[in-house]
């Protein structure tokens, strides 16, 4: 697929895919749209996260014409992690408290909690209905998926379910359920788009029902690169940084970041290629005329050149800059636990208000209500 300088691909070639947030605030800038995008609760959140989705979502929220949900999709945990429900219940929390903590606002967004919300079961499965065996089993990600869930080892409790092989359909259901027309995800979400997309079109055709056909919004950032270079800031891989570290924690994986090997001491010549410290400050510092000057002089080595020891203690400060507003305000709703636990359930309350007004829809559509009345 032929590509242009900037990575945005030509336009029209791909039109349910939106890359960036600025190519969606061309689109539409009098009609409201909803948004609806979901996070499966992995507890305490990264950097990684930030950058490659929260950062997204908080624009969105801050935009006035465009409506945000964010779902806690608890369902799809349990698709392969059937006997952790204990972590599951931490998950969720420290999620919400995360989402909190970094500026989504439940006062402007509403925060969904899948199974608080019995009209996505419901929906999910009149869905079941309108997907084809082989469509659901072909999608490249659910495949992909499953693949790890084998090499990881199957328990009882832990297996591939019918309900994991499920749960791209039941992301249809999520979408559908409230009227989602932008869905900003990561690339490997793209399948679940496509998927939503034929599904919504075939309730469409079939039943002359006009609910919308969602797009997928792309974030144009690269990932973030965990702290050892690795292409994936994961928590099973040890490297991450998370939004709420304390100062010790940021100054000992700030510390532990790969730089160049080859610069052995300050005044030899440098390589920031695949320099992290110098990847994070691309995204974190803002004095970017001084970062290229630190740069400059950490490639061409020699007496005014500088060092891992100077680049790294810079970063440190400005990762302490942008994280300490973050943990404190976490720290905050640790204390005021109800204001957590009132923004999920107050987003689900609406969820559901809204959700009915759709199944109802659907069902007046399909004709699947009111049996017998016609001879009344
Ligand atoms: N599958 C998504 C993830 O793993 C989470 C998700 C659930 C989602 N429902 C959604 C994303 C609906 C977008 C829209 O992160």
């Amino acid at each position: 697929m032929k590509k242009t300088i900037t990575g945005v691909k030509p336009t029209g070639e791909m039109p349910h895919i939106i890359r960036g947030i600025e190519n969606l605030k061309n689109i539409d800038s009098n009609k409201t749209l909803t948004c609806l995008t979901g996070a499966r609760p992995s507890g305490r959140l990264h950097l990684g996260h930030y950058v490659g989705a929260l950062s997204n979502w908080i624009q969105l929220q801050e935009t006035s014409n465009i409506k945000t949900n964010f779902l806690i999709a608890d369902y799809q945990v349990l698709g392969d992690h059937l006997g952790e429900t204990e972590k599951l219940r931490n998950s969720v929390i420290d999620m919400v408290i995360d989402w909190l903590a970094v500026g989504l606002d439940p006062n402007k967004s509403n925060f969904i909690v899948q199974s608080y919300v019995p009209e996505f079961a419901e929906l999910f499965n009149y869905l079941t209905m309108f997907v084809p065996y082989s469509l659901a089993t072909n999608n490249p990600t659910l495949k992909d998926e499953m693949k790890k869930i084998e090499k990881r080892g199957e328990t009882e409790s832990n297996s591939i379910s019918l309900g994991f092989i499920n749960y791209p359909v039941s992301q249809v259901a999520d979408i559908m359920l409230l009227g989602g027309e932008i869905v900003p995800v990561g690339e490997d979400q793209i399948p679940h788009i496509e998927l939503s997309r034929k599904v919504i079109k075939k309730v469409n055709t079939m039943y002359s029902t006009n609910f919308p056909i969602p797009k997928a919004l792309v974030s144009e950032f690269p990932r973030l690169v965990g702290i050892d270079g690795n292409d994936k800031m994961s928590k099973s891989l040890g490297n991450t940084i998370y939004l709420t570290s304390t100062l010790k924690e940021i100054t000992s994986q700030v510390n532990k970041m790969y730089t160049d090997p080859g610069k052995t001491s300050i005044e030899s010549k440098g390589n920031i290629s695949k320099h992290v410290a110098f990847l994070y400050l691309d995204i974190f510092y803002k004095d970017k005329t001084h970062l290229d000057e630190l740069k400059k002089r950490y490639i061409e080595g020699g007496p005014n050149s500088v060092g891992d020891g100077e680049i790294k203690k810079l970063l440190i400060n400005v990762l302490e800059e942008f994280i300490s507003p973050i943990r404190e305000r976490r720290e905050y709703y640790l204390k005021h636990m109800d204001i957590v636990v009132n923004s999920i359930e107050k987003g689900s309350a609406n969820a559901r208000i809204e959700g009915q007004k759709l199944i109802e829809t659907l069902k007046k559509s399909m004709g699947l209500l009111d049996y017998g009345k016609e001879y009344l």
